[in-house]
C-alpha cells in the first residue's frame, strides 16, 4: 500500500483531543431506487432525465444502489473507524409531493439506516436539503417562491419528529449557494433556469426556509442544529483597480450574502447598493433577518478549491462561465499546480486562509465543522484488485494539515469529513469523477476500498491513540 509509513503519523500536525472524523454523502448522489417505494421525483431526476445535461446522459436512477445496500455501506463505515457519518434525507422519498400525503417506506428506511449506524458507534448527521427538491414544489415556482421554504419547515418537522431523538447534528442547507446561483442562474444544476430575479429570490427564500426549519428544529428539541455553506477564498487576478472590485462582488456573492445575515443578521451592504434584490426585493419580510440569524450551534464548511476572479469588461469573459445574475466577474486559473480531475487546483493553503478570515470577520462564529472536502482523481483497479490513490491521500493529508494550521491559529473546528465515502453521481459531471474513499464499479455495483481508505483508518487510529481516546 503507497500510504505514508505508519511511523509517519508522529510527524502529522495534531488535531486536539475530540476531534472527529467522518466521512459524507448525498441521497440523489448514491441511493438510486428512484421509483421505489413510493419515492416522488425531483428536480435531479427531472434534468438528469433531459438530454444534454449531464455528462454522457447520467442519471441517479441507479447511482450506487445505496439504498439496498445500505448495510454494506454502514460495514464500510465501521471498518473505517469514523466517529461520524454525514448523509442526507430525500425529501421526495419522505413526502413525494414536496408537502402532504408522507410516505411511510421513505421514513422506514432512514429509520433503519439511523439505527444501523448507531448500532456500530457511528454518530448520524443528517443533511435535510442536499439539492433533491420535491419536482412537484419546482412546478409551483420552486425556491422563487415562499411556499417552498415554508413546505421545507413543514418537512424539517416531520424529519425531526421522527430522527430527533437519535441524529446528534442537523444540516439545514447544503450549499445554498448552488442552489440558488448554480441552479437558478448559471442552469448548470437542476433546475436548470438561468434567470437573473429568480436566482436572487431562490437565495432569499433558501435562507427563510433554513430558519423556519430551525425553528421547527428548536421546537422539536433535537441535537445541533447548523447549516453547510461552500464559502470561497476568492483572489484577483491582479490588483487592477477593476480586478479588485471584481473580487468584492464574488465575495459578497459567493461568502457574505450568506455569512452576513446567517451571523450578523444583515444582508451586505454591497449587495443592496448592487443587486439590492436580498436586501430590498419585493420578495423580503419585515421580519426574515430576525428569521434567517437565529443562532446557530455550528457553521459546516465545505472546501475544495480557490477560485480567481477579474473584472469581465476588460478580460475576454467566456459567457458560459457568467451567471446570469451578471456581476461583471470573469473566472481565471493561474494555478501553478496539480490540478484534479474536476480541473480543479490543489491549493490547500487556501482552505487555512479562508478558515483564518472567516473567524476574523465574525468572532462571533460557532464551532465549525469542515462537512466536505476530498478530490475526484483517475482510479483505476489495478491488476492486483486495489486502487492506488496515492494523490488523494496527498490530498488529505495536505488539507487536514491546513486544518490544523487554521486551529492551531484559534480557528474552533470540531470535525471533518471526507466527501465522499462512495464514488457516486457527480452531478452535473455524472459517474466520470470518483470523489470516493470507496471505490465503485458502476456496472457490478461492487464496492473496493481504496488504498485512502486505509491511510484514513490509520490517520482516525493515530489520532485516538495519540489524544489517548478508546480504540474502536
Ligand atoms: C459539493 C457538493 C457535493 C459534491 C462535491 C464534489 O459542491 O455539495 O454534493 O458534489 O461538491
Amino acid at each position: 500500500m503507497t500510504t505514508p509509513a505508519q511511523d509517519g503519523w508522529a510527524a502529522f500536525p495534531e488535531l486536539p483531543a475530540g476531534f472527529r472524523f467522518g466521512a459524507a454523502t448525498a441521497a440523489y448522489q448514491i441511493e438510486g431506487a428512484h421509483q421505489e417505494d413510493g419515492r416522488g421525483p425531483s428536480v435531479w431526476d427531472t434534468f438528469s432525465h433531459t438530454p444534454g445535461r449531464t455528462h454522457g446522459g447520467a442519471t441517479g436512477d441507479a447511482a450506487c444502489d445505496h439504498y439496498h445496500r445500505h448495510p454494506e455501506d454502514v460495514a464500510l463505515l465501521r471498518e473505517l473507524g469514523v466517529d461520524g457519518y454525514r448523509f442526507s434525507i430525500s425529501w421526495p422519498r419522505l413526502l413525494p409531493e414536496g408537502t402532504g400525503p408522507v410516505n411511510p417506506k421513505g421514513l422506514d428506511f432512514y429509520d433503519r439506516l439511523i439505527d444501523d449506524l448507531l448500532a456500530v458507534g457511528v454518530a448520524p448527521t443528517v443533511t435535510l436539503y442536499h439539492w433533491d427538491l420535491p419536482q412537484a414544489l419546482e412546478d409551483r415556482g420552486g425556491w422563487r417562491v415562499r411556499a417552498t421554504a415554508e413546505a421545507f419547515a413543514a418537512y424539517a418537522a416531520l424529519a425531526a419528529e421522527r430522527y430527533g431523538d437519535r441524529v446528534e447534528r442537523w444540516i439545514t442547507l447544503n450549499e445554498p449557494y448552488c442552489s440558488a446561483f448554480v441552479g437558478y442562474a448559471e442552469g448548470r444544476h437542476a433546475p436548470g433556469a438561468r434567470e437573473g430575479r429568480g436566482a436572487l429570490a431562490a437565495a432569499h427564500h433558501l435562507l427563510v426556509g433554513h430558519g423556519l426549519a430551525v425553528r421547527e428544529l428548536r421546537a422539536a428539541g433535537v441535537g445541533e442544529v447548523g447549516i453547510t455553506l461552500n464559502l470561497d477564498r476568492v483572489h484577483a487576478a491582479s490588483t487592477l483597480p477593476e480586478d479588485l472590485a471584481a473580487k468584492r462582488r464574488a465575495t459578497t456573492l459567493h461568502n457574505e450574502i450568506w455569512t452576513e445575515p446567517l451571523f450578523a443578521g444583515r444582508y451586505p451592504a454591497y449587495e443592496r447598493q448592487t443587486w439590492g434584490g436580498l436586501a430590498d426585493g419585493p420578495w423580503r419580510r419585515a421580519d426574515d433577518l430576525e428569521l434567517i440569524g437565529a443562532p446557530l450551534d455550528f457553521l459546516g464548511v465545505n472546501f475544495y478549491r480557490p477560485i480567481t476572479v477579474a473584472a469581465a469588461a476588460h478580460r475576454a469573459a467566456d459567457p458560459e462561465q457568467r451567471t446570469a445574475v451578471d456581476i461583471g466577474v470573469t473566472e481565471l486559473d493561474p494555478y501553478r499546480t496539480r490540478h484534479t480531475t474536476m480541473g480543479w487546483p490543489v491549493v490547500p493553503k487556501a482552505f487555512t486562509e479562508l478558515l483564518c478570515e472567516l473567524h476574523r470577520r465574525h468572532p462571533q462564529l460557532p464551532p465549525v465543522w469542515i462537512t466536505e472536502n476530498g478530490t475526484a482523481e483517475a482510479d483505476t483497479l489495478t491488476a492486483d484488485g486495489l486502487v492506488h490513490d496515492a494523490q488523494r491521500i496527498d490530498y488529505l493529508a495536505e488539507h487536514l494539515a491546513a486544518v490544523a494550521e487554521a486551529v492551531a491559529a484559534g480557528v474552533d473546528v470540531r470535525g471533518y469529513y471526507v466527501w465522499s465515502l462512495l464514488d457516486n453521481f457527480e452531478w452535473a459531471r455524472g459517474y466520470e469523477q470518483r470523489f470516493g474513499l470507496v471505490h465503485v464499479d458502476f456496472d457490478t455495483l461492487t464496492r473496493t476500498p481504496k488504498d485512502s481508505y486505509h491511510w484514513f483508518r490509520g490517520l482516525i487510529t493515530a489520532h485516538r491513540a495519540r489524544t489517548e481516546e478508546p480504540a474502536r
